[in-house]
């Protein structure tokens, strides 16, 4: 096929070659080169003749864009979460909206499980210590942490991820809890031991509390002043979903406040956080830069995936994974 015949995409980063190669192969590809988002104005400009976009969790695709963008028949997520998409607005504008489920289960699990095990046994504290010259004798009370073997593990969203968290937790013998839209009486029969509690109840007995949920109106804020109110001092809060599930001022109330013991995060509110935010300060805090799916594997088959979800829109042919399927 000649170029100008082939489908126009924009790609709105440099990613891993594996989906590029693919996308190469049969459209007319543009790629926005920076380093940080392409802008809004570049972005509203080159969507105007586009017949595809692959978009990443830092592009916003909302009425505006849509509007901006006649031709356009797919935006193809390269993530699992897709709140930075009006999928809805897609729909009523007949653009088919694609994500990147499956291929980064693991590995954001890996990172939560990480993430717990850094926050309880002072991790990356215990190396600045170290680094920064404290370090002279071993020391009967220096640096204590909390237990992760053995502790209660609250997941909060028994999805992909969070079964997966439930895996590690039951490799360190925690005891689980979780809580959700519903009960899962598969994954009870898979997990011996797991219950199923409402989120007041898991807030209250758990030891460490993992966020694997979606953020969308019925999540934002899901942890905030009450909810840390109930939970035990020295418990500790992971975040590996979306920033905006944690009310970010009451997470510094309820640590400043002894509420709670420390919290591993990453994701933030905003992204990236703030230098002047308080979190920063606090010791119990770790926070990531939104890694959990910054494994070489999982970004080759995110990019893969969103290259086929892609493809397959534009081709009419089933996509690797649709978020509004009606179309
Ligand atoms: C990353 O945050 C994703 O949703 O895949």
């Amino acid at each position: 096929m000649s170029q100008e015949a082939r489908p126009k995409v924009y790609v709105t980063r440099q990613i891993e070659q594996t989906g590029l190669q693919l996308l190469h192969e049969v459209c007319q590809v543009d790629i926005w080169p920076g380093e940080m988002p392409v802008p809004r104005e570049v972005l509203l400009r080159e969507v105007a003749a586009c017949d595809g976009l692959l978009a990443l969790v830092t592009d916003k695709i909302d009425e505006e864009l849509l509007q901006a963008a006649p031709k356009l028949r797919v935006v193809s997520n390269m993530a699992v979460g897709y709140d930075n998409i009006d999928v809805a607005a897609c729909t009523r504008c007949g653009v088919l909206v694609g994500n990147t489920p499956g291929v980064l289960t693991d590995t954001t699990a890996d990172l939560a499980f990480a993430l717990l095990m850094a926050t309880a046994r002072r991790v990356v504290e215990s190396a600045q210590y170290v680094k920064s010259g404290h370090w002279r004798t071993w020391g009967p009370l220096t640096l204590l942490g909390a237990d992760v073997h053995h502790a209660t593990l609250g997941i909060v969203g028994f999805g992909r991820i969070g079964r997966e968290m439930a895996k590690r937790g039951r490799g360190f013998d925690m005891q689980l809890l979780y809580c959700g839209n519903h009960r899962d009486e598969q994954a009870e029969r898979d997990f011996p031991g797991l219950t199923y509690l409402s989120k007041a109840e898991l807030l209250r007995q758990s030891d460490f509390v993992s966020l694997h949920l979606p953020l969308n109106a019925h999540t934002r804020y899901y942890l905030g002043a009450a909810e840390f109110a109930i939970m035990k001092p020295t418990a500790i809060v992971i975040n590996t979903a979306r920033g905006p599930i944690i009310d970010p001022v009451a997470l510094v109330q309820a640590l400043q406040k002894g509420q709670l013991a420390g919290a591993g995060l990453d994701v933030t509110d905003p992204e990236p956080i703030l230098l002047t935010d308080p979190l920063l300060q606090l010791p119990n805090v770790i926070i990531l830069p939104h890694i959990g799916s910054a494994s070489y594997t999982a970004r080759a088959q995110m990019s893969l995936k969103a290259a086929q979800n892609l493809i397959a829109a534009l081709r009419g042919e089933p996509m690797y994974s649709c978020l509004n399927p009606q179309l």
